[in-house]
């Protein structure tokens, strides 16, 4: 069994899918694991390293995935770059499938099995498996420390011999999995913190972590979580309730990190340009949310600066990946994880099970077909 490892092919991109702890476990399970040359350079990993864990370095992108029966990327690769693998390969990824119907009629087009990391359910079996969540938790630690980089004063309160300074105040807007791991570092930085969700499930969350907890608890907050655990979009009413009790929290806090999702809908807009304006200057939003439309209705993807009132609006792309090292040894572990259950231990052959859920929910393309029923044409 042949697994490839390209390099990623969008400069944003700083991941890479194995790392040589994953590689020595590959082989175990059977493979002799190609990766091109340079892959792991953004994540600190040289193809020496590579080579030392058991892999063979590809000069190029085609004789990576020359015969290759699995290719593992971070990114959706592109059908066409993958011509040379192996009849029916399979190719592991985040795919970010909504709006790419071409991209998925040519991996099926290409006969490749393609499965989505993102659509991994959330079951107790596959949570070693969780993209979303091991980078979201990721995302979550660095927007904190993205925050303080840019805030001119310091987190904790100290007391000094000059005077006291005092602790900056951090509001958490979405508490998912990156709400909060940010929740949890900017309390660890000495900040006070309060946090806002619409899942009454959060409230209970936020204060064991030791924050303050502030959201519109009416009935439709009752209501709001899906038996997915996700929020579901909240009505125009419950929006303009949100906004009025957020608005004058936001004019007082000195950093704002924004997290809020719903799956399948653009991102809620929680922070208006007039609570922009209503902040002081020094103070600095976050958006966590900035590639799914944003939180903030001033935030502009990949683009930090700074508003006439002197807000410092902070829209990094691919927030995990400025952890590069660490999101790598993460996201690498949970493609491990599920590529055991895609092995036969015994043959030491690629050879899923169709009928595993694991594989249902996330198998896009198959067999000339795009089999997700989330892209069936009705
Ligand atoms: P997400 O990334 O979809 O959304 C982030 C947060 O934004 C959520 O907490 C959501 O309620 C919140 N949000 C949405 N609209 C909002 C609004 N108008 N105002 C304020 N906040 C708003 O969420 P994530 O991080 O994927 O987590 C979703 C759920 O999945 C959570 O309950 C989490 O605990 C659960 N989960 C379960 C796992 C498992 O069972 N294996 C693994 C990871 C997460």
């Amino acid at each position: 069994m042949r697994i490839a490892v390209p390099a990623e092919n969008l400069s944003v991109e700083t991941r890479v899918a194995v790392t040589p702890e994953t590689i020595k476990k590959l082989a175990a399970l059977g493979a002799e694991v190609v990766v091109q040359t340079g892959a792991g350079a953004a994540s600190g990993i040289p193809d020496a390293d590579f080579e030392a864990a058991g892999a063979k370095i590809a000069g190029g992108l085609s004789e990576a995935v020359a015969g290759a029966q699995v290719v593992l990327a971070v990114r959706r690769p592109a059908a066409a770059d993958l011509a040379g693998a192996a009849p029916c390969a399979a190719v592991i990824a985040i795919m970010d499938p909504y709006g790419q119907d071409e991209a998925l009629a040519q991996f099926a087009q290409a006969g490749l099995s393609t499965f989505a990391m993102e659509f991994m359910p959330r079951i107790t079996r596959a949570q070693v498996m969780d993209v979303l969540s091991s980078q979201a938790n990721l995302a979550g630690y660095r927007a904190v420390i993205d925050s303080a980089s840019e805030y001119g004063r310091a987190l904790p309160m100290m007391m000094t011999a000059a005077g006291t300074v005092p602790a900056a105040k951090i509001f958490i807007m979405g508490v998912g999995v990156a709400g909060l791991q940010a929740i949890a570092t900017a309390r660890r930085l000495g900040a006070i913190v309060t946090a806002t969700d619409v899942r009454p499930a959060t409230k209970e969350q936020v204060e064991s972590l030791g924050a303050k907890f502030l959201a519109v608890e009416d009935e439709e907050f009752a209501q709001a979580q899906t038996a997915g655990g996700y929020a579901k979009e909240m009505s125009k009413e419950y929006q303009a309730k949100q906004a009025a009790l957020t608005a004058a929290h936001i004019a007082k806090q000195d950093i704002v990190i924004t997290t809020a999702l719903i799956p399948g809908r653009p991102a809620p807009k929680l922070i208006t340009a007039e609570m922009v304006h209503s902040m002081r200057p020094g103070s600095v939003i976050v958006d966590l949310a900035v590639e799914r439309g944003g939180n903030c209705e001033l935030a502009a993807p990949g683009q930090t600066f700074v508003t006439d009132n002197g807000v410092k609006i902070v829209g990094h792309l691919n927030v995990p990946g400025r952890l590069a090292a660490t999101a790598s040894s993460l996201y690498a572990r949970n493609l491990l994880a599920f590529m055991e259950t895609l092995v036969n231990k015994e043959t030491k052959s690629f050879a899923p099970n169709w009928d595993d859920e694991l594989v249902k929910a996330t198998l896009l393309t198959r067999d000339g077909a795009v089999v997700h029923p989330n892209f069936q044409k009705a």
